[in-house]
């Protein structure tokens, strides 16, 4: 059930799609305190799930996090807020129910970090819509949520390739040859993303026509060896007299403006921008608008950036730093002073008094930003979703965006943004990704290997072996860190087997995700929503299952040569060796050490399912997605799976030819399946 409370006078968000009754009565489960905060005793044993993209473990107690899209690129575990803001948390135990906070500005949520027991939602203002949501089960809960913020967002299946990223590949000629050099060493290859070098001195819909010569002809030319190109578009809009989008915005009044109407300039990387009002319906429109320059080139993914929005800093925070600064001169720096003086530049990016210098016109109001910070992203990304709707019917386009907010889900996937190669970034990819499933959020993925700091042979191993079951695969490095192209490495073939297994398991893993898309369900789950009567299953924080088949113990430390791996009953292990063969054998429910060389990698089939596999390919047209093993571990008799299964390319997905039944009693090579 969902019950729904209004506060205040909330501005829409347009999050959700199915239109509950506002009721008056008291709500249920937790303390309002009007104007306050909402609150709820948690139980010693409570678990709450959710939260979307936030930092530390699967269940989220023991911390605050704050909801405020934020560019933090070098986040660890103390931080409170990341690139999305994912007001959305389900409370298990004592009593289990979930709650949305529909709410367009900054949030927090502290989670027994006060006081062990005590959750406390605090808004920064009172208007907004609490919806509370009960169901039989934590997967009813999330499955009631999901369908009434509507449908995930769903990607071309060659998005579910490899890619290959790294700010920057400077010319057309780098990207072919990171191109040859993946087919050279019969390493998969689906995509290569092109960060902000692409473009004309970073002004959106533009070419470095010098680096990139003929375009179009590159596109199709990579387009004949399996190869999408994957161009970043960023928020801010450069300053430039001369430049047709800066101009076109000014003309038509589209971009942010101050308090006094004058625009609003921020730095971001091509320096002075603009940022276009996603806000409001006719700039989102235009904005959305121009994407057809490279979609007309041949282009069919794109991945949008910095959209929190992210500041470097504006002329009127800069001026004041330099006047502090002049302030410092000459003096004796005693250590607050010293202090004080690191913080003056230190504090100019994304400086919390420039989101309150700027507005949005949104259905004829003038809203100042904080008040909607969290929607901005969104926005960038809905007005690219819509203008595919428009400029591209009958074809998906990929779209992943940095910032988010619930609502987003419907019109494209984000990147868990700027992680660092630092083990533990690794494990926060795996816990995060569950909670972003029950935010609606299913084509994600973080930047595999890390995108800042250099990184390893082990890690990257590692990360992949992760990575391969991630809807998005891609793996991106900053400017200035260690090459992070597999063949960079010297241990190429284990890098070979595992790629290669993702092209082996994508038959699957499409199909999971598309049922989890069209049905509203989990792709990645915490173990304790399919087994809710083992209470060791609940607290397992570094397995998950992967689809209803599968679940994944993956190796997250460095040096570990195995670990332990908790089964709540018994399952078929998978064990790929580094010449790509599979082994697998039986193993009882309880806990088992598993020793995983950093060559190998290992997986999990449950009890009473089916693996259908590929023979795989290096490239996803590649993979034929019909003739399939199908690897059983039958419970008694037969065994059953729903395969869905199309094109790929078009949006046909409610058909119900798209969808078959396998049934098995035991493993079978070259099933073929019709569909
Ligand atoms: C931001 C993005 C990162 C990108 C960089 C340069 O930091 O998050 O992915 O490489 O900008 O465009």
């Amino acid at each position: 059930m969902i019950f729904k409370y209004r506060f205040g006078n909330p501005i829409p968000t347009d999050t959700v799609v199915k239109e509950s009754e506002v009721r008056e009565d008291a709500v249920p489960f937790v303390t309002v305190l009007e104007g306050e905060s909402i609150s709820y005793e948690m139980a010693d044993a409570d678990i709450v799930y959710g939260l979307g993209e936030n930092v530390r473990g699967i269940n989220k107690r023991g911390w605050t996090y704050c909801s405020k899209c934020s560019d933090q690129p070098h986040h660890q575990e103390d931080t409170h807020s990341l690139y999305g803001a994912h007001n959305f948390l389900v409370v298990s135990g004592k009593e289990t129910f979930g709650l949305f906070l529909d709410y367009s500005g900054v949030v927090s949520f502290d989670v027994g970090y006060t006081t062990k027991n005590g959750l406390v939602i605090t808004p920064a203002d009172w208007n907004f819509d609490l919806y509370i949501l009960t169901g039989e089960s934590v997967p009813a809960i999330v499955k009631e949520f999901r369908g009434m913020v509507g449908r995930s967002y769903i990607a071309p299946k060659w998005a579910f390739g490899y890619g290959q990223s790294r700010w920057s590949y400077m010319t057309a000629d780098e990207v072919r040859q990171v191109v040859k050099k993946h087919r050279e060493n019969d390493l998969p290859l689906d995509s290569v993303y092109l960060d902000i070098d692409y473009m004309e001195r970073y002004k959106d819909f533009t070419l470095n026509e010098e680096a990139f010569p003929n375009f179009e002809d590159f596109v199709r030319e990579l387009a004949e060896e399996n190869i999408h190109l994957v161009p970043i578009i960023d928020a801010g809009v450069k300053k430039e007299d001369g430049y047709s989008v800066y101009e076109e915005g000014m003309e038509k009044g589209y971009f942010c403006t101050k308090e006094d109407g004058s625009p609003f300039v921020a730095a971001v990387w091509p320096g002075h921008a603009m940022f276009t009002d996603f806000l409001n319906s006719e700039a989102r429109e235009w904005f959305g608008n121009q994407y057809a320059f490279l979609l007309d080139k041949g282009i069919d993914g794109f991945w949008n950036d910095m959209n929190e929005p992210a500041i470097f800093y504006t002329e009127d925070r800069l001026k004041e730093a330099f006047e502090k600064l002049d302030g410092f001169k000459g003096k004796n720096l005693a250590m607050e002073d010293f202090w004080a003086l690191l913080d003056v530049t230190g504090s100019l990016s994304g400086n919390e008094e420039d989101y309150k210098t700027f507005y949005h016109e949104m259905n004829g109001q003038r809203i100042r930003h904080d008040k909607v910070h969290n929607l901005y992203g969104y926005n960038m990304t809905r007005a690219a979703g819509e203008a595919f709707e428009r400029l591209s019917p009958d074809k998906r386009i990929l779209m992943f965006s940095r910032a988010s907010c619930i609502g987003m889900h419907r019109y494209g996937g984000i990147w868990q943004g700027d992680n660092k190669s630092w083990w533990s970034h690794l494990l926060m990819n795996l816990q995060m990704s569950p909670a972003l499933n029950m935010c609606g959020f299913l084509y994600t993925g973080a930047d595999l290997g890390g995108f800042g700091s250099n990184t390893t042979e082990e890690l990257l191993l590692r990360w992949l072996a992760f990575g391969i079951f991630s809807p998005l695969m891609r793996n991106h490095a900053a400017r200035d860190t260690r090459r992070q192209e597999i063949y960079e490495f010297e241990d190429i073939p284990a890098f070979r087997s595992i790629l290669k297994l993702r092209y082996r398991l994508l038959p699957y893993l499409y199909s999971e995700y598309m049922k989890a898309a069209l049905d509203n369900e989990m792709y990645f789950m915490p173990l304790a929503f399919a087994y809710p009567d083992d209470p060791r299953a609940a607290r397992v924080e570094d397995q998950l299952l992967v689809g209803e088949s599968l679940m994944i113990a993956p190796v997250y430390q460095p040096n570990a040569g195995g670990r332990y791996v908790y089964l709540p009953e018994s399952m078929r292990m998978f064990r790929l060796k580094r010449d790509g063969s599979l082994e697998s054998s039986i193993l009882e429910a309880g806990d088992h050490y598993v020793e995983i060389p950093a060559d190998e990698m290992i997986f999990f089939l449950r009890k009473g399912h089916l693996l259908p596999m590929a023979e795989g390919g290096n490239s996803v047209p590649e993979v034929d997605f019909e003739n399939l093993t199908v690897f059983a571990y039958p419970d008694d008799g037969e065994v059953s799976y729903e395969y869905y299964h199309d094109d790929g390319v078009g949006k046909d997905y409610d058909n119900p030819e798209n969808r078959a039944v396998i049934t098995v009693s035991g493993d079978v090579r070259g099933y073929e399946v019709t569909v």
